[in-house]
């Protein structure tokens, strides 16, 4: 059980119609019903069937019913959930149907809760518990901190606040594999809230420094290793375009690197890196507020820029539960901090910066940030010789004209990991989709005076020549780019997430890791 969370989880061994508490819930599909809730509605002498032709409930998806049990069994009410159609539940779906009876629960009061371990398909019954009880914790997230008025009225009636909700399995077996994927969904939230926080916090409070102070306590709790670079040291190591954007700010500029495990066994095969294990290189877009700098964004643009710092948010996030997860992996997270601000002293359109690698590139729009700071991150990586590298970051609003706001483009040249991320982000619910690394639009990156230029000449295909300028700091090494850009926020907010920040990305690169 963590702490943040709202709700608590237990598992019992046991059945419905002996549980002691205050409501128990059952599945219903549009055209049957799974055999536990059948047997319920005996044991309720048909109480349930009586009621849903009464009310007309279809078990849509989502939709529930609220039944008193009359004494039948120790439980006082009954809710019967639907599912919708067999063929339409997906994971994702899976999760805003539990988030949606969280919902519902708060409103009607319900303190105490379970169900039986359920089996809705074929197979991946653990990770349909995964997704209830992500559903729950995840959409019982809200970011209130700012909101004087209800936190007092919370504090006043805090008391039992938190909601116990029982899973009921058949054997000591099933107690073993179901505690674990309750701990894996406990864990993954955790994760994915502590990204939400960040990215909803004001730019004010998420500076540079405050986000590598943040990376600094978090190792120490965490167990992992950190170094914060400053520009002094940044400016030795050559990182010219990630000064470069950070000259307008007055927010001194962070480059924070943190490592999992602290401490490895040497690998005999790469001398002076450490590990025996393979090694990942996660990098993430740490941009704390997004002005455009002086090709400056209009009024609308900037409004929900506090938020182009979701991709380093996720990476800390990741960090924050590695400790928890314990992957035998060698894992290091590279998080380039800066804001992108106009002044006196910005970077102007027309200058020319040296990446970390020695390219120099033309800054033909200084809003084109994120592959900068990122072309140092990754040039870095690559130093670290990783088995693979994973960039997440909210790199272009061409991306969302492209996928829209629910899906983030996948980059990667890789088949392998190209399936991977693909698998491991279906099962827990986030949507990407693959998007082509064009080698015939390469050229529109060229410039006249420097190697490269950071916009292409032509206003298409705006995230493909976003995600090419970085394919050129990577060299060979199996590499994927996320460019999270529309989900990272969720806009109109949804069951699952309230709108702001959605930590989009992080389940699916904690799954993946896990996976490896
Ligand atoms: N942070 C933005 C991308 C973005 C836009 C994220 C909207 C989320 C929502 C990025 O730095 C940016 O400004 N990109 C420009 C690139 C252009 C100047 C080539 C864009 O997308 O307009
Ligand atoms: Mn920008
Ligand atoms: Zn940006």
């Amino acid at each position: 059980m963590l702490k943040s969370h709202h709700m608590k989880f237990e598992l019992k061994i046991g059945e419905l119609d002996e549980a002691q508490v205050e409501a128990v819930v059952c599945f219903a599909w549009e055209d049957s019903w799974p055999v536990q809730t059948e047997a319920i509605d005996k044991e309720l002498g048909g109480l349930l069937k009586k009621e849903v032709e009464k009310r007309e409930f279809k078990a849509e998806a989502g939709k529930t019913l609220l039944v008193s049990a009359l004494g039948k069994i120790p439980a006082e009410k009954v809710f019967l959930l639907g599912l919708g159609k067999k063929e339409e539940l997906t994971p994702l779906k899976l999760r805003q149907l539990f988030a949606k009876l969280y919902k519902k629960i708060k409103e009607d009061g319900i303190i105490s809760l379970a169900f039986e371990r359920f089996h809705l398909e074929q197979g991946g019954t653990l990770t349909q518990i995964q997704a209830a009880v992500e559903g729950f914790l995840l959409g019982g997230y809200e970011f209130k901190k700012y909101k004087t008025q209800e936190n007092k009225e919370k504090k006043e009636k805090e008391e039992n606040k938190e909601r116990e909700v029982t899973i009921l399995v058949k054997s000591a077996s099933e107690l073993v594999s179901v505690r674990e994927s309750v701990t894996r969904a406990e864990v993954y939230s955790q994760a994915t809230i502590f990204a939400r926080d960040l990215v909803n916090e004001p730019s004010s409070v998420t500076t540079p420094t405050y986000l590598a102070d943040l990376a600094e306590k978090l190792a120490k709790k965490e167990k992992f290793s950190c170094k914060i670079f400053g520009k002094e040291e940044l400016e030795k190591m050559g990182m010219g375009a990630l000064l470069g954007v950070a000259r307008g700010s007055d927010e001194p500029v962070k480059f924070i690197r943190i490592e999992y495990p602290t401490s490895l066994p040497l690998r005999k095969s790469s001398a002076g890196l450490r590990g025996t294990s393979r090694r990942v290189v996660l990098i993430g877009k740490g941009i704390t507020f997004d002005t455009g700098g002086l090709s400056l964004k209009t009024h609308e643009g900037m409004e929900t820029m506090k938020m182009d710092m979701a991709g380093a948010a996720a990476i800390l996030g990741i960090f924050s539960v590695l400790e928890k997860l314990r992957p035998e992996l060698h894992v290091i997270g590279l998080i380039p901090c800066t804001e992108n601000m106009p002044s006196g002293k910005a970077i102007k359109p027309g200058d020319i910066v040296k990446t970390y690698n020695g390219k120099t590139v033309e800054v033909v729009d200084t809003d084109a940030e994120g592959r900068l700071i990122l072309a140092d991150a990754l040039a870095y990586g690559m130093t670290l010789k990783p088995d693979l590298m994973i960039d997440l970051a909210t790199l272009t609003g061409a991306c969302i004209v492209a996928l829209g706001e629910e899906i983030a483009g996948l980059f990667t040249q890789d088949e392998r990991l190209k399936t991977n991320l693909l698998a491991s982000s279906s099962e827990v619910g986030e949507k990407f989709w693959p998007m082509p690394l064009e080698k015939n639009y390469q050229e529109l990156l060229k410039s006249e005076i420097a190697d490269l230029k950071n916009v292409a000449g032509k206003k298409y295909g705006g995230a493909i020549t976003a995600a090419l300028f970085l394919q050129e700091f990577v060299n060979k090494t199996p590499w994927a780019h996320l460019d999270i850009a529309g989900p990272a926020w969720e806009e109109k907010g949804t069951e699952l997430v309230p709108r702001g920040g959605s930590g989009f990305g992080v389940r699916t690169i904690l799954n993946f890791l896990q996976n490896m």
